[in-house]
C-alpha cells in the first residue's frame, strides 16, 4: 500500500452498492445543462472525476416539476429526454468504476415568477428571504401532483442507468420547508407535528423505493441545523433522521448545514475552518445506524481519513476540493497527496461564476467545467522557454511548459515566488490563499522548471538567453493617485491626508489613526484591507461608490461574515458615496445619485485607495519594440491587472499552444 489512508480507501457495500472508496462529490449545480438536459460539459466534468478515482458522485439538484426551476441551467428530471442524457453520464462514470447518483429537488418558495412563468409554490404564506415574493400556498391536490412528479424524476434517474437518487430534504429546499415550522404554518396532515410536516418526504420516500427497487440506492440529504435562531436545530434533525430510519426505505442520510438564510455556511469560503460541519454530523451519526455521508470544505484526505477512522462519517464529501483536483483520490491513493491542487476556499470560480450564471470553473483549476475546450493538444516541438515573473500566472505557465515536455526557466525579481498572492493570504483569515503558492512551488519544482529567484528579467537576459518563447508573467502594482474616472469624478484633492495603496496597508505601512478605505473594486482587497487595518487598532471609516461595499463578496459568500466582522471592530461603512476632496481636515463625500448630499469626515488621516492596479508591463513593452527572434506572451495581471483566475486561466492557455503547429 502506496498510502496511509486504509479507511479512505477501505470500499463500503449499501445496498449491493460498492462504492470503491468513502470519497464523495456532492451535488452542486453546475450550470452545464443546455435547454435543461445533461450535456457533453457533464459528461466530461463527471468523467474527469470518476477517471480521477472518486468513489461515489451525488449529481446536482435536479428540478423535479415545472415549478421547480432551481436555476436558469438546470436540469429537468421529470422531461422523458433526461433519461438519455443521463445515460450518457453514467455510462462514462461507470466506466471509470466509480458510482453515480442524482439528486432531485424542489426549491418551494425560493423561485420567482421569471424562472418558471408560475408564482412560487410554498407550504405556507412564507415568502423566500431571497426572491421576496408571496408564493401560492399549495393545495392537497397540488402535493399530489408534485409526488407524482417526484416519481416520474426517479424513473427517469433510473432509467438513466445511474445508481440511485438523493432527495434534498436540507437548504431550505421544499422537502425542509414542509419539514420546518417556520416555513410550514399549515393546519392540515402537512403541517402542525412533526409526523405531519414529515408526510411529504415520507410520500416522496413511498413513491420513490419501488422505482429505484432493491438494487439500487435511496438517500435523503438533511440540513444537520439550519444556523438560524428560528431554523432546525440538531436536535430537530436527529428525530427527523430516527424517522426516517424507522421507515425503512432510505439507504444513507447526508448531513449537511445551513439553510437559504445561511447560504453562505452552506459552501463557505476559507473563512471557515475545514470539517466546520462535522460536529454536528457526528451528533446525528451517533443517533441513527444508517450511512452517513459527511461534508464541509474537507479539502485533503488526511482530514478525510481521520473522519472515517473516528467514526464521525462512513463517506466524506470533499466537493470543492474535487473542483480543485479532479485526481484527488488517485494522488492520494497512489502516495502523492502531496501534488493535490489545493482548494483554497475563495468561492470564486465555482460559487460566483454559478451565481453569475455561467457554468462552473476553479479558479485554482481552469480545466474544470472546461475538460474538453481545455483539453491539451500535443506538442509538436519542444522548445526553451523564459518566463519572467513568479507570481501565478508565471508558476502555472511554467508548470503547464514542463509537463508537457519543454525546457523552462523561471525568472522572479524579488526573492520569493508567489507574486501579490503573499500579500492576499496576509489579510485576517485568508491564510490558505497562500497554499497555493506553496503547491505551484512544489509542482514547479518537480516537474523540472528551473527556478531563479532575485533574478529580475531585462531585454538584454532575453537576448542572451536564446529562447525560443518569452512568457511576461510581470504583474501589477497599485495605481497611482488620484483616480478621476469613477462615475466621472473629478481628480481628487486630497489635501493634507496622506495617500496610501492597498499595498501599503498590508505591508504595515498605514501610520495615521482614522484612515479612509476607498474601495472601488468591491472585491475582498478592500473590505481585507478595512478589516486588517481594524485590527491593528485604526478608526476605520470605508467608502465606495458602488450601492453595496464590497458588493462582489455578496456571490463568494464572504459578505455576511466578513461585514459582521467590520461592523464589531468598528469600522463605519458608506455605499453610494464618492470621495470629492479633503478640505479643511474634512475628507468630503459626496452621495452618488445626489451629489449635493455631503458627509464630511473630520480628521481623516490617511485614504488607502483600493481602486484596481496598472500593469507591470515594460518588459513586455520592450521586448515588443526590439522585436527580438523569440515568440512573445503576454499573460495575468501584467496583460491586465484582475485576479487569480484570469492570471491561471490566461497562463493555462498560452502554454498549451507553445510548440504546437
Ligand atoms: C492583498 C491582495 C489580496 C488579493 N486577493 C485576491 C483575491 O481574493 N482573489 C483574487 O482573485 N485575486 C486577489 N488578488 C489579486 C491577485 O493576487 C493577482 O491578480 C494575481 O496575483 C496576479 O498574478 P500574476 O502572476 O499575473 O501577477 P503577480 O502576482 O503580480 O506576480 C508578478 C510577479 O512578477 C515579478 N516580476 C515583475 N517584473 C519582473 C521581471 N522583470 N522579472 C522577473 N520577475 C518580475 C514580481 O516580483 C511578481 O512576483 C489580491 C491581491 C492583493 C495584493
Ligand atoms: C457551486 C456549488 C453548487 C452547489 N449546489 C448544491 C446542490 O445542488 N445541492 C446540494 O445539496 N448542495 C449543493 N452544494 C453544496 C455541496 O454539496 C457541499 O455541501 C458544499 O460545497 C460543502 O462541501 P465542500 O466544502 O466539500 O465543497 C453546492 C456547492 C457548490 C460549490
Ligand atoms: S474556485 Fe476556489 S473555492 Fe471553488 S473549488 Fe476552486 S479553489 Fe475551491
Amino acid at each position: 500500500m502506496k498510502h496511509n489512508f486504509p479507511h479512505l480507501f477501505q470500499p463500503i457495500t449499501v445496498r449491493g452498492v460498492t462504492v470503491r472508496n468513502r470519497i464523495v462529490s456532492t451535488a452542486h449545480d453546475t450550470n452545464m445543462a443546455v435547454d435543461h438536459l445533461p450535456s457533453q460539459a457533464h459528461v466530461d466534468y463527471h468523467e474527469a472525476r470518476a477517471r480521477g478515482g472518486v468513489g461515489l458522485i451525488v449529481m446536482e439538484a435536479n428540478s423535479v416539476h415545472p415549478t421547480a426551476e432551481i436555476h436558469g441551467s438546470c436540469i429537468h428530471a421529470y422531461l422523458p429526454e433526461a433519461v438519455e442524457g443521463f445515460r450518457m453520464v453514467s455510462e462514462r462514470v461507470h466506466a471509470h468504476g466509480a458510482k453515480m447518483i442524482v439528486q432531485l429537488a424542489h426549491q418551494g418558495v425560493h423561485v420567482n415568477f421569471h424562472k418558471n412563468l408560475t408564482p412560487a409554490w410554498g407550504v405556507s404564506e412564507v415568502p423566500s428571504v431571497w426572491e421576496r415574493e408571496i408564493p401560492h400556498v399549495m393545495s392537497r391536490a397540488e402535493i399530489a401532483e408534485l409526488i407524482a412528479f417526484y416519481g416520474k424524476s426517479v424513473a427517469n434517474v433510473m432509467a438513466g442507468g445511474m445508481d440511485g437518487v438523493e432527495i434534498s430534504a436540507g437548504h431550505s429546499y421544499l422537502p425542509a420547508q414542509f419539514l420546518s415550522p417556520w416555513y410550514n404554518r399549515r393546519t392540515d396532515e402537512y403541517g402542525g407535528n412533526l409526523a405531519n410536516r414529515m408526510r411529504f418526504l415520507v410520500e416522496v420516500l413511498q413513491v420513490a423505493r419501488p422505482i429505484i427497487g432493491d438494487q439500487r440506492l435511496l438517500g435523503v440529504r438533511l440540513s444537520g441545523e439550519e444556523l438560524t435562531d428560528f431554523g432546525m436545530k440538531v436536535e430537530d434533525t436527529i428525530e427527523i433522521a430516527r424517522s426516517i430510519e424507522k421507515l425503512g426505505l432510505v439507504d444513507y442520510l447526508s448531513i449537511s448545514t445551513g439553510s437559504m438564510h445561511t447560504r453562505h455556511l452552506i459552501v463557505p469560503t476559507m473563512a471557515l475552518q475545514p470539517g466546520y460541519q462535522l460536529p454536528t454530523t457526528v451528533q446525528v451519526k451517533r443517533e441513527v445506524s444508517l450511512p452517513i455521508i459527511g461534508v464541509g470544505r474537507v479539502i485533503r484526505p488526511e482530514i478525510a481519513e481521520e473522519t472515517i477512522a473516528a467514526g464521525i462519517a462512513d463517506l466524506v464529501g470533499m466537493t470543492r476540493a474535487l473542483i480543485a483536483d479532479p485526481n484527488l483520490a488517485r494522488e492520494a491513493e497512489q502516495g502523492v497527496a502531496e501534488e493535490i491542487r489545493p482548494c483554497i476556499g475563495v468561492n470564486q470560480a465555482c460559487r460566483e461564476r454559478f451565481f453569475l450564471g455561467k457554468s462552473i470553473s476553479c479558479t485554482v483549476n481552469p480545466h474544470a467545467g472546461r475538460e474538453r475546450k481545455l483539453a491539451p493538444p500535443p506538442t509538436s516541438a519542444r522548445k526553451t522557454v523564459l518566463v519572467a515573473g513568479g507570481g501565478p500566472s508565471g508558476l502555472q505557465a511554467a508548470i503547464v511548459l514542463a509537463s508537457r515536455g519543454h525546457e523552462v526557466s523561471l525568472h522572479e525579481a524579488s526573492g520569493s515566488l508567489g507574486g501579490q498572492v503573499r500579500m492576499a493570504g496576509l489579510l485576517p483569515g485568508r491564510g490558505p490563499i497562500a497554499s497555493l503558492t506553496e503547491h505551484l512551488e512544489l509542482l514547479a519544482r518537480r516537474k523540472g522548471v528551473r527556478i531563479n529567484l532575485e533574478s529580475r528579467v531585462d531585454a538584454a537576459m532575453v537576448q542572451a538567453s536564446g529562447a525560443d518563447v518569452v512568457i511576461v508573467a510581470s504583474g501589477s502594482k497599485p495605481r497611482a493617485f488620484p483616480f478621476p474616472e469613477y462615475l466621472g469624478a473629478r481628480a481628487i484633492a486630497v489635501g493634507e491626508a496622506r495617500v496610501r495603496t492597498l499595498w501599503d496597508a498590508v505591508n504595515g505601512q498605514v501610520e495615521g489613526k482614522r484612515v479612509l478605505v476607498v474601495d472601488e473594486i468591491g472585491r475582498y482587497e478592500g473590505a481585507g484591507a478595512a478589516e486588517l487595518l481594524a485590527e491593528l487598532g485604526h478608526q476605520v471609516t470605508m467608502c465606495t461608490s458602488m450601492p453595496v461595499v464590497a458588493s462582489r463578496l455578496q456571490v463568494t459568500g464572504d459578505y455576511p461574515l466578513i461585514m459582521a466582522r467590520l461592523l464589531k471592530k468598528g469600522a463605519v461603512l458608506h455605499p453610494l458615496h464618492l470621495l470629492e476632496d479633503v478640505k479643511a481636515g474634512a475628507a468630503v463625500l459626496a452621495h452618488v445619485h445626489a451629489r449635493d448630499q455631503k458627509l464630511r469626515l473630520h480628521g481623516i488621516d490617511e485614504i488607502v485607495f483600493v481602486c484596481g492596479n496598472h500593469p507591470d508591463d515594460g518588459l513586455y513593452q520592450e521586448l515588443v519594440r526590439e522585436r527580438g527572434d523569440f515568440d512573445l506572451h503576454l499573460i495575468g495581471d501584467a496583460n491586465a491587472p484582475r485576479g487569480l483566475d484570469e492570471a491561471i486561466y490566461e497562463a493555462e492557455v498560452v502554454a498549451q499552444r507553445v510548440g504546437v503547429n
